[in-house]
């Protein structure tokens, strides 16, 4: 369908599962130029009156909606500055020997178990929360409630009342986390954070448990989609698959590869206009959404030889996986650190892993957010 668009209509109007009127971009060189245009907008709380756009805004669920994704420069800035350093590459690389200490242990326990399990159960789930829990300071042990309060918020089957009451919980779980944080710091980014807020006016109250929200929601649902999705590709590719075994120092460009492939995030991140804006020869009003497909863009031809093609050696340069411009993905040291470790392990400890099931029974989650399966059931030996 993106390749159609691409040729025929790359800057249409549709109407998005939520039900919004949105124009959807999806040549590489428009959705790359959009990325970094200060014209298309993050921040529709200051900009947009309810008027101007047809979603009902939740009160409660904007209360977690004040971080830097859904925020324009100063705030944005400012927002930004407070945890860029806990995502430098060397900052990240000094989380080398943990991260390979958590899969080490989550792929022993499946060694230990049956033949066949869901990996996204038994490995990409566990490792990603855990590793961005113990970065921020955030309880391992609870994080079954954050996989059922983020997969019901990011779902796009699940009532209005459902959504509420997981914003509901998240907020009570953030509000009294700090509280405690807050009397007892500890080395970590939750206590950073805290002593920012008390320290000046840099940061508010609902700022600080908007930021937790993002950091716990982005840092885990995009890692355990690229895990899946990614070892998805892979066994369903068995040349790139016998490459990669073959030649692990493939691995960094594997993870690129998959991250432009199998893209983990949703097909388009959205922005809306402050004033009309010309995007690929459309002139698209002031005050409307635009859905900038980065999957699309990653598999534009014009930009990637044989896009629709994996190939784990390939030069990906550009690819928009992680954004573009001022919002380019905070945690991309992070999530590429994790890739290598992730795929790299999984791959040297089950030689034989394959499929459980035949491909066609696979179900995605209903969700324009994230672009994840359900489960994947694998057979480890
Ligand atoms: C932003 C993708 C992992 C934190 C973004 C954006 C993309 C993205 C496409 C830009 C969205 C936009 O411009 O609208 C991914 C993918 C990941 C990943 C594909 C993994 C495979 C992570 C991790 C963290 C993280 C591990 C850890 C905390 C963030 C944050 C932003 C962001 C905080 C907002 C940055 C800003 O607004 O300045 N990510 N991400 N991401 N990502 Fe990631």
């Amino acid at each position: 369908m993106f390749a159609r668009l691409r040729s025929s209509a790359p800057v249409t109007p549709v109407i998005t599962p939520e039900g919004v009127r949105a124009w959807l971009v999806t040549r590489y060189e428009d959705v790359r130029a959009a990325l970094a245009d200060p014209r298309l907008a993050k921040d529709w709380v200051t900009h947009m009156t309810p008027e101007d756009f047809d979603i009902n805004v939740d009160p409660v669920q904007a209360y977690l909606d004040q971080h830097m994704l859904n925020l324009d420069p100063p705030d944005h800035t400012r927002l930004r500055r407070l945890v860029v350093k806990a995502f430098t590459p060397r900052r990240v690389a000094s989380l080398r020997p943990r991260i390979s200490d958590v899969t080490g242990e989550l792929l022993d326990t499946m060694a230990a178990g049956p033949a066949e399990t869901d990996l996204i159960e038994a490995f990409a789930f566990p490792l990603s929360v855990t590793v961005i829990c113990e970065l921020m300071g955030i309880p391992v042990a609870d994080r079954k409630s954050f996989r059922e309060w983020s997969g019901t918020l990011l779902s796009s089957r699940g009532t209005r009342e459902e959504a509420r009451s997981a914003a509901v919980a998240m907020h009570a779980y953030f509000t009294h986390l700090v509280a405690e944080r807050r009397e007892a710091p500890a080395d970590d980014l939750l206590s950073a954070l805290i002593a920012a807020r008390d320290s000046g006016d840099s940061l508010s109250e609902n700022e600080l448990l908007s930021m937790m929200f993002l950091l716990l929601v982005a840092g885990h649902e995009t890692m355990l989609n690229l895990i899946a999705g990614g070892v998805l590709a892979l066994l369903t590719h068995p040349a790139e698959l016998k490459r990669l075994r073959e030649d692990p120092t493939l691995l960094p460009s594997a993870v690129e590869e998959l991250l432009r492939y199998a893209n983990p995030l949703n097909h388009a991140t959205e922005r809306f206009t402050l004033e009309p804006v010309t995007i690929g020869g459309t002139v698209i009003p002031a005050k409307e959404w635009v859905m900038l497909a980065t999957a699309s863009a990653n598999r534009d031809p014009s930009r990637f030889r044989d896009a629709d093609r994996l190939d784990v050696g390939r030069d990906t340069s550009g690819h928009v996986g992680f954004g573009h411009g001022i919002h380019y993905c905070l945690g991309a040291p992070l999530a590429r650190l994790e890739g290598e470790i992730a795929f790299g392990m999984l791959l040297s400890r089950f030689p034989e892993l394959a499929l459980a099931v035949p491909e066609s029974s696979l179900r995605w989650r209903p969700s324009s957010l994230v672009h994840g399966l359900e489960v994947l059931p694998v057979r480890l030996r």
